[in-house]
């Protein structure tokens, strides 16, 4: 694996590469992100991952600084698995200021982006620039991250960008909980209780696919359960798949964020309802 930490090395080593997937991090890697190296392995002869931590994606009460960074076990982790590692510093991928920016569409303010402020912009902007300096073919992005992965598909269709987005399944432990960096904050206590929004997204699933019809009631049901074993709800909510609207469709997803103490726990099953 070749570490590469300057756009121009970059542009240089992958200028004749005809086939690159890339899969864009911000380190601090687990499981979950393994499987989309594997994934990216699977999809092309040269895979590129990036670790960058971008500034432009937090809001300023964020934990930009405390964002738990791990380099020299990332790397270890990806030897073998990639042929180059983009790892730029800061000032390296924003040399002047960033005032040019990706406008997300309206959904980017629900969801995830109602607490946050900037964030989906500032993760659009970010991933645009890393698809002109790498230029792939493909990209790949975890299904977890479910409203992230939509507003880049939109970002690549809207802008006819010839990189076609794969979204890989999310990577779960034995209970259910979806992996993610944050799991490690969880206390034992909270470890144990954390996979409970797994299973109250597929309870939840399981009464939309045996016809009961009022969804508002429910998320409710949904939120008052996991509120009455401990948990702050920050949403939970069927979408439609295709915009993320409420569901009006057939193609839907149970989308959630809720928090265990401190920890913000993010999962999503989708649903496809039947066609009466
Ligand atoms: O999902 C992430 O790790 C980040 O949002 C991404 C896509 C690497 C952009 O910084």
């Amino acid at each position: 694996m070749q570490i590469l930490t300057s756009t121009a090395e970059l542009r240089a080593r992958l200028r004749t590469e005809p086939n690159i997937v890339f899969v864009p991090t911000m380190g601090n890697l687990h499981q979950g992100h393994l499987d989309l190296m594997h994934l990216a392995r699977a999809h092309g002869s040269c895979v590129v991952a990036s670790i960058f931590v971008n500034p432009l994606q937090f809001g300023p009460n964020e934990d930009f600084d405390r964002y738990p960074r791990t380099f020299a076990a990332d790397c270890e982790k990806l030897t073998g698995l990639v042929d180059v590692l983009f790892a730029p510093s800061v000032t390296e991928l924003y040399p002047i200021q960033q005032t040019v920016f990706v406008e997300p569409p309206s959904v980017a303010n629900q969801l995830c982006g109602a607490n946050r402020p900037g964030h989906f912009r500032g993760m659009a902007t970010v991933v645009l620039k890393l698809f002109n300096l790498v230029q792939p073919h493909i990209a790949v992005f975890g299904q977890k991250d479910y409203q992230q992965l939509h507003i880049i598909r939109q970002m690549v269709t809207q802008f006819n960008l010839p990189i076609q987005i794969i979204g890989g399944a999310t990577v779960r432990a034995e209970d259910g909980l979806a992996l993610s960096s944050r799991n490690q904050y969880l206390n034992n206590e909270q470890r144990a209780e954390a996979a409970s929004l797994f299973r109250t997204l597929n309870h939840l699933r399981d009464a939309l696919l045996q016809g009961e019809s009022d969804i508002n009631a429910l998320e409710q049901a949904a939120i008052d359960g996991l509120t009455a074993r401990g948990w702050q709800v920050d949403y939970l909510t069927v979408r439609n798949q295709s915009d993320l609207l409420p569901a009006t469709q057939h193609e839907c997803v149970i989308l959630a964020a809720a928090k265990l103490g401190n920890t913000r726990l993010l999962d999503n099953v989708e649903v496809n309802l039947p066609k009466a």
